[in-house]
């Protein structure tokens, strides 16, 4: 049975890119940027898989039609990661082939822990074919692996984003306290502000964006090295109290209607949402 999009509005856009404009919008017109994020994962058909790309590359276009400061963010898992590694970059370069015509970006999302090598050997193919300027790849503080990682990508001038990691991994792969996350975030972040041209800081966490601005501040790097992203629906205030301090800001907008395993992981990682979605749903 699939629950009715009531549920999901809270972290969702829509359940279509037309009903998601308005929000992109109103972003964009507060000065903040957009990733749009086409709901999905773990296509286990090269024709649904295929017809993905197919949608991204509409949706370009129609960022384009719209003037909207936005770019895109997809899940190989969705470009058939699950399939076979060689369709699923096949898949990935027909797209970015329409990205770069368009001089777009997609940003690769960090899926769970099974993926994750995989993930980096395309982007490193994606990203010398296309650039820095076309495809970024996200990595993920909790993995004892991105220490490595993040040496590795910064040294090829890659594109990254820096986030603490939303999937449940085992204590042999990833770190388990909150602590210990904060502690390897900061580390890979300033490997980031000093070996990249733009450093892409997601997180909510006040600790870390606030440790973040101090630091730039003591090392004296510049506000434009720097983008705060958050998700859609949180932390709205926070992001227009950077933007307006002067920092780059992008929220991360998702839409569609295969929303549910985006929506049950930001319901797990807060309990408090439960008790918040079911106010919202008896509320008239
Ligand atoms: P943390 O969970 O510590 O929360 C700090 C504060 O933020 C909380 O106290 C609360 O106020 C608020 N908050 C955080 N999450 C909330 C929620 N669900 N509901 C309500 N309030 C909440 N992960 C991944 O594995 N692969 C990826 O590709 C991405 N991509 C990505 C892009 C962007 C732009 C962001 C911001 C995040 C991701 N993530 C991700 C998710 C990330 O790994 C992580 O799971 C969440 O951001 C939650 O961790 P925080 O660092 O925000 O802080």
């Amino acid at each position: 049975m699939k629950l009715p999009f009531i549920f999901a509005r809270r972290f969702v856009a829509g359940e279509t890119f037309h009903d998601s404009v308005p929000k992109i919008t109103r972003l964009n017109d507060a000065g903040i940027a957009v990733t749009l994020d086409l709901l999905g994962e773990n296509v286990s058909s090269r024709t649904v898989a295929s017809g993905t790309a197919d949608d991204y590359i509409h949706l370009i276009k129609q960022i384009e039609h719209h003037t909207m400061n936005a770019s895109i963010s997809v899940k190989l898992t969705m470009m058939g990661l699950d399939i076979d590694t060689e369709f699923c970059t096949e898949t990935l370069f027909r797209l970015l082939d329409a990205t770069r015509e368009n001089n777009q970006f997609v940003r690769i999302d960090m899926e769970g822990s099974n993926y994750t090598s995989r993930t980096i050997e395309i982007f490193k193919k994606a990203h010398q074919e296309y650039g820095a300027d076309h495809v970024g790849i996200v990595l993920q503080a909790y993995l004892h692996r991105t220490r490595e990682d993040v040496k590795e990508l910064s040294g090829i001038g890659a594109d990254i984003r820096l986030c603490k990691g939303a999937y449940k991994e085992p204590p042999m792969l990833a770190l388990q306290q909150m602590p210990d996350i904060r502690e390897a975030y900061k580390e890979y972040a300033k490997v980031l502000l000093h070996g990249t041209a733009r450093t892409r800081i997601a997180t909510h966490d006040d600790t870390l964006v606030e440790w973040v601005k101090q630091y730039m501040m003591e090392q004296d790097i510049n506000k434009s090295n720097v983008e705060f992203q958050m998700l859609y629906g949180l932390r709205e205030e926070t992001m227009v109290r950077l933007t307006a301090d002067g920092y780059q800001t992008r929220v991360y907008v998702p839409y569609g209607t295969m929303w549910f395993p985006y929506y049950r992981r930001r319901l797990m990682e807060r309990k408090e949402n439960i008790f918040f979605i079911a106010k919202t749903l008896f509320k008239k």
